[in-house]
């Protein structure tokens, strides 16, 4: 049986690597496809290097546009390669929720192969967010969800995805920081940066909602600035957000913060486990706080996933500047991040999925 993984933007690349590596100890066959909805060193190269990745047997070199153009151009690409295909895939996995997890789901299941979602069943219910849309979708067209968490479950049951197709295997993203973290610590990135080990705090911004209307990205940076006053702030900069930064208005506000250049995987895991604080508006690192037990601001009105608020260290608090500031004054003085570690985010995820997944294929065979 050939497993044929899809991935295109920077947060799918930690969550497939697990399984990649679980599959490949248990001697499956599989190939590796990039969209390059992600095409810069530093948003993707980086990645397949530091976690050990195999290179793309395929990259279909879609790059960057409007939902419709970078999901279509993707779903042309994608299709013509199934279609070539010798031997045909038994099962596609998509990671995550982005343009490319939805169109190479919808490709491939309109060719009657069948789909694997990684990272199935999480919501915001904010339907105005376009991964939420891609989350739903996907996971309606998909055969075999893997999911981190028991909210996920809950929410796939509600939406009447029966249970056969449902596997809770835990969250593969954080196998891939246990598996990293010795070598992260050992770079210090801090010290390179010039900052206080325990003593700083790390940002990241790049949801649209966030950062494509000047003014509201100004009333952020204006919260960030206030931070800074207590503490240094790192800010690695999303190309998206970069592009927005431009704009002279916002020069003020940038200023009090410390901008540097997106990080690799390591090098930010490394910045993050030292942090003091995280702010951020990524899925990704609500998850990874709540591992490191860093505390987290989520700059958002919700979050998809709730176990890191219910379990964890995050925050959700929006993006008022009066209350950002606010809560990030209490989390400075409330002490160290508290908060336990979900259940099944142990590092073996990658385990129990590859496990899901040959078990799938075996009961598809039969
Ligand atoms: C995408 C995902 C988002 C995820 C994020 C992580 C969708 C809908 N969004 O958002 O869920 O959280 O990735 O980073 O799939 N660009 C570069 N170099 C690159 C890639 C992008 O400069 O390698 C620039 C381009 O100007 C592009 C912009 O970033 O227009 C946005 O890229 P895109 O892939 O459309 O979405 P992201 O904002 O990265």
């Amino acid at each position: 049986a050939l497993v044929l993984h899809v991935v295109g933007a920077r947060p799918n690349f930690m969550k497939v690597a697990p399984l990649m590596a679980a599959l490949s100890r248990r001697g499956a066959a599989q190939r590796l496809v990039h969209t390059g909805q992600h095409f810069d060193e530093r948003m993707s190269g980086v990645f397949f290097a530091e976690l050990g990745l195999p290179r793309p047997d395929l990259d279909l070199g879609v790059g960057s546009g409007t939902h419709g153009e970078q999901t279509g151009r993707v779903m042309i690409a994608f299709e013509r390669a199934l279609l070539e295909a010798a031997p045909r895939p038994d099962l596609v996995v998509v990671p995550g929720d982005v343009n490319s997890t939805v169109a190479a789901a919808l490709v491939a299941a309109k060719l009657g192969i069948p789909v694997a979602h990684l990272e199935a069943g999480l919501r915001s219910f904010d339907r105005t967010m376009p991964e939420e849309l891609n989350r739903v979708v996907t996971d309606h067209l998909s055969d075999l969800l893997l999911t981190p968490s028991p909210d996920a479950d809950e929410n796939l049951a509600r939406e009447g995805i029966p249970a056969t197709r449902v596997a809770r295997v835990g969250n593969l993203m954080i196998d891939t920081l246990r598996a990293h973290l010795p070598r992260a610590r050992a770079l210090a990135a801090w010290r390179g940066l010039g900052l206080p080990e325990g003593g700083y705090a790390v940002v990241t911004l790049h949801r649209p909602s966030n950062v494509d209307d000047p003014a509201g990205l100004g009333r952020l940076l204006g919260a960030l600035a206030e931070v800074a006053r207590a503490l240094p702030v790192v800010f690695p900069v999303h190309p998206r957000t970069r592009a927005r930064l431009a704009d002279p208005a916002l020069a003020g506000a940038a200023a009090a913060l410390r901008l540097v250049e997106p990080l690799g995987y390591l090098e930010f895991l490394s910045l993050t486990s030292a942090a003091r604080l995280v702010l951020t508006d990524s899925g990704g690192l609500q998850e990874e706080s709540t591992a490191l037990g860093v505390p987290c601001l989520t700059l958002r009105e919700n979050t998809e996933r709730p176990i890191t608020v219910a379990e964890g260290t995050n925050h959700v608090v929006g993006t008022d500047p009066a209350r950002i500031a606010a809560e990030a004054r209490r989390a400075l003085d409330a002490g160290p991040g508290r908060g336990r570690t979900p259940a099944l985010w142990d590092g073996q995820a990658g385990e129990r999925a590859a496990d899901a997944v040959l078990a799938f294929l075996a009961g598809a065979r039969a």
